[in-house]
């Protein structure tokens, strides 16, 4: 059918979710979060209780689960079971949790499955960290975004209208643990793929970003 498969990876706040949904509107294609899916994990665990270290219950409990991602106009509506919490994974404790559950190998395994499925049709732009050279290593075009964290920090901030009482150091600090954790663990890294095209959007506007990678799809294509 002529589609083909948008890998886009990089670290916390790089502005991957944002480009990578006007990447696939642009294109009628479909936007795929997979860090929504880790993070929807992590806030049911968080939920019952159950540590990152629990592993066998994590995995367990994580059997239970049902992610859908639907896709809406500004982006996409996560549900867990039938449960709307687009909004509850992005809490402050989720972002400080979700790199330790995402160490847990048999919990990559079952994401990474449903996310080879929702590909499998192409015509899908998919944003994470292990996209390109794991999820989906034959993806005809992939991008490996990056910005300085100071940058990155800042991007957050400025979209955190109430702030929460958080300071930009603060959130300097958490986004490079979260890059430590993620590009340290042993499972599936943060690591750019050897094919992927690197793209420092530190000073693009998103705009631009979303140019770039749109008219490199179409070369592709
Ligand atoms: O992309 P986002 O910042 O929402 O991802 C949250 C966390 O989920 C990441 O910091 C990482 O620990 C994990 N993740 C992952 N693999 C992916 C996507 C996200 O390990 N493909």
């Amino acid at each position: 059918n002529g589609k083909i498969n948008i890998a886009i990876d990089g670290p916390a706040g790089a502005g991957k979710s944002t480009v990578a949904r006007m990447v696939a509107k642009a294109l009628s294609y479909v936007y795929v979060d997979t860090g929504a899916m880790y993070r929807a994990v992590t806030w049911y665990m968080i939920k019952q209780g159950i540590k990152p270290e629990q592993v066998d219950l994590v995995l367990e409990k994580a059997k239970e689960l049902n992610i859908e991602l639907v896709p809406e106009e500004t982006g996409q509506r996560v549900f867990l079971n039938g449960q709307d919490v687009t909004h509850e994974i992005r809490s402050i404790e989720v972002n400080g949790l979700v790199s330790r559950y995402a160490k847990i190998e048999g919990l990559r395994k079952m994401l990474v499955q449903m996310q080879r499925q929702m590909a499998l049709r192409k015509g899908v732009v998919m944003d994470g960290r292990d996209i390109g050279t794991t999820v989906l290593p034959q993806a005809e075009v992939k991008i490996f975004m990056t910005a300085t964290v100071k940058e990155r920090a800042l991007r957050r901030f400025k979209e955190m209208k109430d702030a929460e009482g958080i300071t930009l150091e603060q959130l300097e600090h958490d986004i490079a643990e979260r890059d430590r954790q993620d590009e340290q663990r042993e499972i599936s890294p943060l690591r750019r793929a050897d094919d992927a095209i690197v793209l420092d959007t530190t000073r693009l506007t998103i705009d631009e970003v979303v140019d770039r990678i749109v008219s490199y799809c179409t070369i592709h294509m």
